[in-house]
């Protein structure tokens, strides 16, 4: 039994796709691609963390393909909310729950058991720019007001990672690993509330996704700081392979 995770499907069997940058490359067939591999290496048993950005559809009823989709994946599948998932609202991840009951769940404000193992997770947020670059390329400002909206949706999402995280400890749990949709930090960053959060409580593992592309993926923390070990799993990161978490 294992627990592997990635992020970023972008699934859009009926509905548009969004971002031109998703068609060639490591994007051509990638759910055929990422089928194949999961055929490959998950056993029923299996956990399998979906990290956020599952759908390009707008509702529900523009997702009801893609989720036939993620259904026909091996293993139990556990689902973060991403920026682009339009279909969760974040007052009804009970609702959702009920309704897909003993076949997916939806990671927010509660716990996924593994063994002696809490996963806990939110969607987390960074403030990602814009930055303003002088002429060597260095940082000398940024969109305040964008900074300042920022911060309210950190706080908002600190709030749902502590209730998922005390969840956790008030049923006994004392071995965490922390899902994030977004990184813990931006490009200016090296800590943050999430990753001081990941330290207090002592999560052994933070995993996160929503960087796209080569110039993207160093983002954010990768390896271990500060005892925490930090990974990216953003599906074309991982070239739709998906990545073992616990064994
Ligand atoms: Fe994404
Ligand atoms: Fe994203």
């Amino acid at each position: 039994m294992s627990v592997y995770a990635i992020g970023d499907l972008h699934l859009h069997f009926q509905s548009e796709l969004k971002a031109p940058g998703q068609q060639g490359g490591v994007w051509k067939n990638h759910e055929a691609v990422f089928m194949h591999h999961c055929g490959a290496l998950l056993r029923p048993e299996d956990v399998l963390v979906l990290a956020g950005d599952h759908s390009w559809g707008r509702n529900m009823a523009e997702c009801e393909k893609d989720f036939a989709y993620i259904l026909s994946l091996p293993g139990r599948k556990v689902l973060l909310r991403g920026n682009h998932d339009m279909f969760w609202d974040a007052k009804k991840t009970a609702a959702l729950n009920g309704r897909f009951e003993g076949r997916l769940f939806f990671l927010q404000n509660n716990y996924y058991p593994y063994r002696d193992y809490a996963l806990v997770g939110t969607k987390g947020f960074t403030f990602e720019g814009p930055f303003y670059l002088n002429a060597r390329r260095q940082v000398v400002d940024w969109d305040r007001a964008a900074e300042a909206h920022a911060r309210q949706l950190v706080d908002r999402e600190l709030a749902r990672l502590r209730i998922s995280f005390e969840a956790a400890r008030k049923d006994g749990f004392r071995k965490y690993i922390m899902f994030l949709h977004y990184p813990p930090t931006n490009i200016l960053e090296r800590e943050s509330a999430f990753t001081l959060m990941a330290e207090e409580y002592g999560a052994e593992q933070v995993v996160y996704a929503h960087c796209h592309g080569q110039s993207r993926f160093f983002d954010s923390i990768q390896g271990t700081l500060h005892g925490v070990r930090y990974r990216l799993v953003s599906g074309d990161y991982l070239a739709w392979q998906p990545q073992l978490i616990l064994d």
